[in-house]
């Protein structure tokens, strides 16, 4: 008879060296990594790129790393930080009918995530912390009310105490959008622990990332049990995959947001990094904040806990939008929002931007879950209906701080400000 019967190997030093590529290796270099790799005896079970039935799974092994890192008892890898959002929604029980208390100043993902968990997002002003007025929250509650999506924006954590409270108060869910702020801290504990779920985003952006993906991190078992669930359609990796639901609420139909083996492997290097990279920028931020001497219409942005801020921006507040664009303009390195909203130019991350939302756009005529019979009373949506935030957000300008720089960038960099600055004003 003729045939073989040797093992397929599907991924090989092919595979390998793609990914190498990514790392602009010189030609001679990767010739060098192929004869290497080829030389190399093929593993049985080489390459398998699904996270299950995988003893050697990457993704599994980012997890525990994760878990032992933060302190959380159960961590979630998905593909994004938005899919992390509606996994969490979605495993909280938010869905028709449902509010959820989210921040006029955030990336659009995390109001977009509530509409796609099938709830309305209730538009709520910031505070100069440039996080959730706790205030504001009191007042836009409900009796539809079901969570509260404290953002942690540029790194900055949130008011977790008094939210905590009103969130206790009102029996509401918290989940933290940790996008933006994974390895930052709360008076010593995690972002994105504190909260009943917390979602941290891994895109190109991020203080570390996986290329894309996303984390949900829980300490309820029930709540990681249904994340898991809707994370993978495939019907609920339990401890036993094909048993009936041991509890309703078990099965349901979910989507496919597993996180792709390759990311995990590089989430595990990355994660190693990330305290190096957030002391890094902590460390400017901190003496950037000590030696720029501001002009008296001009202070920094407080943060809700210094010590636990990820530093990778540092925001300075203006008296006025005319003097906040100016100082933008004056290209001294500090950006911003202001400039660019004189210019026309529209930003995601302020919700007078988000026509899907103050239009209700939705993807089907029916216009669910805006005119969903379940929710009755509608929130009312306009470009006017968080005057704080608005106000706040247009005299705002920032600096950048990269876990390259050091102290004496910093210093460099204050005298430069300060001096330009007190120029300016
Ligand atoms: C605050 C916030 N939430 C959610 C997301 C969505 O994360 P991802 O891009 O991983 O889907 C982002 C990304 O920019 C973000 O900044």
């Amino acid at each position: 008879m003729n045939g073989t019967s040797k093992p397929y190997v599907k991924y090989s030093t092919d595979e390998l060296m793609e990914c190498i590529d990514v790392f602009n290796v010189s030609a001679e270099a990767q010739q060098k990594i192929r004869q290497l790799l080829d030389a190399e005896k093929e593993a049985p079970n080489a390459g398998n790129f699904f996270r299950y039935y995988n003893p050697k799974s990457k993704t599994a092994q980012f997890e525990q790393m994760v878990c032992e890192k933060t302190g959380a008892k159960y961590a979630l890898a998905v593909n994004s930080g938005t899919s992390a959002l509606v996994a969490a929604l979605v495993a909280a029980g938010v869905g028709p009918g449902d509010e959820v208390i989210v921040p006029a100043y955030t990336f659009f993902a995390s109001a977009s995530a509530v509409v796609v968990a099938k709830a309305v997002p209730v538009i709520t002003d910031i505070d100069e912390t440039l996080t959730l007025d706790p205030a504001a929250v009191e007042k836009n509650i409900t009796r539809r009310t079901k969570a509260i999506l404290p953002v942690h924006m540029l790194g900055l954590p949130s008011k977790m105490d008094e939210l905590r409270r009103i969130a206790a108060k009102h029996n509401l869910k918290i989940i933290e959008d940790t996008a933006q702020a994974f390895g930052g801290k709360y008076k010593g504990q995690y972002l994105g622990t504190i909260g009943d779920l917390g979602c941290i985003s891994l895109d190109a952006y991020k203080v570390i990332g996986t290329g894309e993906g996303g984390l949900v991190l829980t300490n309820d078992e029930w709540l990681y049990t249904r994340a898991q669930s809707y994370h993978d359609a495939a019907a609920c990796w339990r401890p036993d995959r094909y048993a009936r639901e041991r509890k309703a609420g078990e099965l349901f139909c979910g989507e496919n947001y597993r996180m792709p083996e390759l990311c995990g492997a590089v989430g595990i290097a990355q994660l190693k990094k990330l305290d190096w990279v957030n002391e890094r920028t902590r460390a400017v931020w901190k003496q950037l904040r000590a030696e720029i001497k501001l002009p008296s219409c001009a202070k920094f942005v407080e943060a809700n806990d210094p010590d636990g801020v990820c530093g990778y921006t540092l925001g300075i507040l203006f008296e006025t939008t005319e003097q906040a664009v100016s100082a933008i303009n004056a290209k001294i390195g500090l950006g911003g929002l202001a400039a660019g909203d004189t210019r026309g130019v529209r930003d995601w991350h302020v919700y007078w931007n988000w026509e899907q939302i103050l239009e209700q756009k939705t993807a089907t005529a029916e216009g669910c879950p805006f005119k969903c019979p379940h929710i009755g009373k509608l929130p009312e949506y306009s470009v006017d209906m968080c005057p704080t935030t608005k106000n706040i957000m247009r005299r705002l300008a920032t600096i950048a701080i990269s876990p390259a720089f050091d102290a004496a960038w910093g210093s460099a960099t204050a005298a430069k400000i300060t001096g330009e600055l007190n120029k300016l004003f």
